[in-house]
Formats: C-alpha cells, structure tokens, sequence
C-alpha cells in the first residue's frame, strides 16, 4: 500500500495567494497542493492535505495520522506555532514523525514569532523557502523517515 503523509495547514492558510503577498507570495494552498501531489508521486507516497483555522482540529488530526498509520505529518500550524502547547503535546503523544514547515522565515520577523511550540516535538523545519519549504519538507519525509 502506497505510504501517506499528512500535509496540515493551520490559520489563515486558506487566504494564501491573497494574504500579505509580500511576505507569503502569490500561490495559493491548491497550487501547493498540486506541485506536493506531482512531487508525491514521483516519490511513491499520497499526500493528504488539509486546511482548519481551528486548533482542537489540528490536534485531532495529528492524533488521526498515528491511528491511520501515517508515515509522517507535515505542518505549518500557521500563528499556532507560536502559541500552542496542545499542538506540542499531541506532536509529543504520537510516534509519527512530524515535520514543521513555514513560507516564511518566522525566526527573522517579528520577536512573537521567535518561538515554536510545535518545532518542539519536530524531526525537522523547514522555513524561509516560499511553497519549496513544503516540497523540501515532504523530501526529507521520502529519505528520512522509515
Ligand atoms: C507561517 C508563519 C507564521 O508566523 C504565521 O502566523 C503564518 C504563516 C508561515 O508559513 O510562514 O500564518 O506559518
């Protein structure tokens, strides 16, 4: 069977292409989507995408890749990186491996940003590269992770 890896995405990831594109660029979440899909092809793995502006779902879905058997999660938990524990703890409660990724560079914005709770529980982050920190993060899933 084909392994999947979750790719979740947090708040105000829906508005991508419209949200502040001087920071986040003009691509939108579907066309992320798109180039993960071809990518994950290649690799031999699906990708199974998702957007919530809402915490709780992020955590049932982290707890949800464990009982599916995931090979990996990634995730930009958007502005929740940089306040949640429950999104450290559930990372921390499951075996999957999780991977964190951003567009932007959060460590060279704003000293709100400084922190990731998230980035706590992760294998890796992948940061700063626009939608390539996506298709860098999902690549190191296909080498990386068992
Ligand atoms: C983000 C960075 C976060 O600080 C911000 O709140 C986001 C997007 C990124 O992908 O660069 O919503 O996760």
């Amino acid at each position: 069977m084909t392994d999947t890896v979750y790719v979740l995405n947090g708040p105000n990831l829906n508005l991508l292409g419209l949200r502040e594109p001087e920071i986040y660029g003009r691509t939108t979440l579907d066309e992320i989507a798109g180039m993960l899909e071809d990518r994950a092809r290649d690799l031999g793995l699906a990708i199974d995408m998702r957007q919530t502006n809402h915490e709780g779902m992020l955590v049932d879905w982290l707890h949800e890749a464990q009982a599916e058997g995931a090979k990996a999660v990634l995730i930009n938990a958007g502005a929740y990186t940089h306040t949640s524990i429950a999104l450290l703890d559930a990372a921390r409660a499951i075996t999957t491996p999780v991977i964190e990724v951003h567009l932007s560079h959060p460590k060279e914005r704003e000293e709100f940003r400084h922190i990731s709770y998230i980035g706590m529980a992760a294998a890796r982050t992948f940061e700063g590269h626009g939608p390539d920190s996506y298709r860098l993060a999902l690549e190191y899933a296909a080498s990386a992770v068992d």
